[in-house]
């Protein structure tokens, strides 16, 4: 059994923006049924306890710096067992809504001071500092929020081995130089071996540089990432650490994305009563107003609104899907001018295109069991988990040729000849075009019920439960704490 402590700036149900939250509330529990000792460590947002009861202050930090004593808190991850810590320090984190930008869309003025003091936390935590009597073998911190911790942990003489987990490289955490002063961190930190990026501070290179292991969250994007394409600069330092890079696909909450138990949905069903997914399409297009219609195919997209998405690629396409045999539903929230130009765009072709800005979990659950096609023509994507939700609630994905998205769908051929394992369709370039030619191949395959429904059995049978991917966690941990018993041996 191992004792990990898992370190993330969000976790579902209790803050999420994206997919962090998705692998933070699931993974965890998913280590737990494999029998380790597994403990979450997160900030203590404010809006946290808008949704659940107050948790129970189990423990004090007094942080050099820092006025004013830092609380953790103690409550179950809801609706499990696992222990989740709450590193509650009000100036940092008492304020709502989301928890890296203000209502603007703009960076908290203070995202360095508030990571940093969660990242020192999780070390007091690490080296069982804070008084909770129990030492981890494993510190698994998650993207640049948590990038410090194994900076800061390496330089301890006793510690725990440390995995860091990049979920997207587009954050990286960067900082100007000064924030580094203001911060207090060691001297030796400041150098291009270490946290600086081109005279700034990179949070993400702590991780990066110092953790035992780092893995990604599919292996093509651990692949891609050490190329100028994909690696943001920082190529050249991940191929420098090719042998303890690995990537491993993520697996989905099998319990909040079961289709034949989820309380969101028009009607229930599984790959033994397929029958029953039909009632959902109908249901989704008069909630959005749109003509009811089993004929046409019915495309859906629910994500971010940033570059990442390749949204626009699909706004580029929409003047050409009048003329198509399909509707357009759009669920997403983020850059306030795509959110605009949706808005717009769905106001001028009414009777295909519809869009809904904003956040919305019930939605998300209808669309993915009233569409026929899931569109994801993501620029890049580390994972992706709507491709997942798709493929497990029977709407077939159209993807692009990416990170975990080429990982986790079988492209239908050319001829048709591999209908026995394909399970969606994958662009062949990142274009509009390349977009539109895969819409109109599924617009084609759609015309015959016969082998549209093979796709979507070989979809619903796919296993994505995180039983396999938890269990290549546990190979990843042990690795990591062979490489730092051998880092910590005279
Ligand atoms: P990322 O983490 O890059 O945003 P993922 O595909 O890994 O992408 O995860 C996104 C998660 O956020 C999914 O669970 C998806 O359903 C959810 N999501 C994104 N946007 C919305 C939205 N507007 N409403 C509801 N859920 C959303
Ligand atoms: C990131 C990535 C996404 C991934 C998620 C969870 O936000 O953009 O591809 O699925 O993290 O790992």
């Amino acid at each position: 059994m191992l004792k990990i402590l898992f370190a993330s700036s969000e976790v579902q149900p209790l803050m999420k923006t994206g997919g962090l939250a998705d692998v933070s509330g699931a993974l965890p529990v998913a280590l737990k049924n494999l029998r380790h000792d597994v403990r979450i460590i997160m900030p203590a947002y404010g809006d946290i306890f808008k949704k659940t009861k107050r948790a129970q202050r189990i423990a004090a930090l007094d942080l050099p710096g820092i006025a004013g004593e830092i609380s953790i808190l103690k409550k179950k991850l809801p609706g499990t067992s696992v222990d989740v810590y709450l590193v509650d320090y009000p100036p940092a984190f008492q304020r709502s809504g989301n928890p890296y930008v203000n209502s603007e869309g703009q960076p908290w003025r203070d995202n360095a001071e508030r990571f940093a003091l969660f990242c020192r936390s999780v070390c007091e935590v690490a080296q069982d500092r804070a008084g909770l009597n129990w030492l981890p073998d494993v510190v698994h911190c998650n993207d640049w929020q948590t990038g410090l911790a194994p900076a800061l942990l390496q330089s301890e003489t006793a510690r725990p081995a440390t995995v860091f987990t990049i979920h997207n490289l587009a954050y990286q955490g960067l900082f100007p130089r000064e924030i580094f002063d203001v911060l207090g961190l060691p001297d030796q930190l400041w150098s291009p071996e270490a946290l600086e990026f081109h005279n700034q501070l990179s949070f993400i290179k702590g991780g990066i540089v110092f953790a035992d292991r780092i893995n990604t969250v599919s292996p093509r994007y651990a692949r891609e990432i050490q190329t100028a394409e994909f690696g943001y600069g920082l190529e050249g330092l991940l191929k420098h650490r090719g042998n303890k890079l690995s990537g491993i696909l993520n697996g989905i909450d099998d319990m909040a994305w079961n289709p034949a138990d989820d309380p969101h949905l028009k009607s229930t069903y599984s790959i033994e009563t397929i029958a029953q997914k039909k009632p959902n399409k109908p249901a989704l297009q008069a909630a959005f107003d749109l003509p009811v219609n089993p004929d046409v195919l019915l495309l859906g997209f629910i994500g971010r609104l940033v570059g990442q998405k390749g949204i626009d690629l699909i706004i580029s396409l929409i003047p050409q899907l009048d003329n198509l045999p399909v509707q357009l539903i759009v669920l997403g929230a983020g850059d306030h001018k795509l959110e605009r130009t949706l808005e717009e765009l769905a106001s001028q072709h009414s009777a295909t295109i519809k869009c809904h800005i904003g956040y919305d979990e019930t939605l998300s659950h209808q669309i993915e069991a009233g569409c026929d096609v899931f569109l994801m023509p993501s620029r890049f994507e580390p994972c992706g988990l709507n491709q997942l939700y798709s493929l497990r609630y029977g709407a077939i994905p159209i993807v692009n040729n990416v990170g975990g998205l080429a990982d986790s769908v079988t492209d239908v051929d050319e001829q048709h000849s591999n209908l026995d394992i394909a399970t969606g369709f994958i662009m062949k370039q990142t274009s509009g075009t390349a977009l539109y030619n895969q819409i109109v191949k599924a617009i084609d395959m759609y015309q015959d019920q016969n082998k549209w429904s093979r796709l979507i059995r070989n979809g619903m049978s796919r296993d994505f439960s995180w039983t396999p991917s938890a269990a290549d966690y546990v190979s990843l941990y042990e690795s990591a704490l062979l490489d730092q018993s051998h880092a910590s041996k005279p």
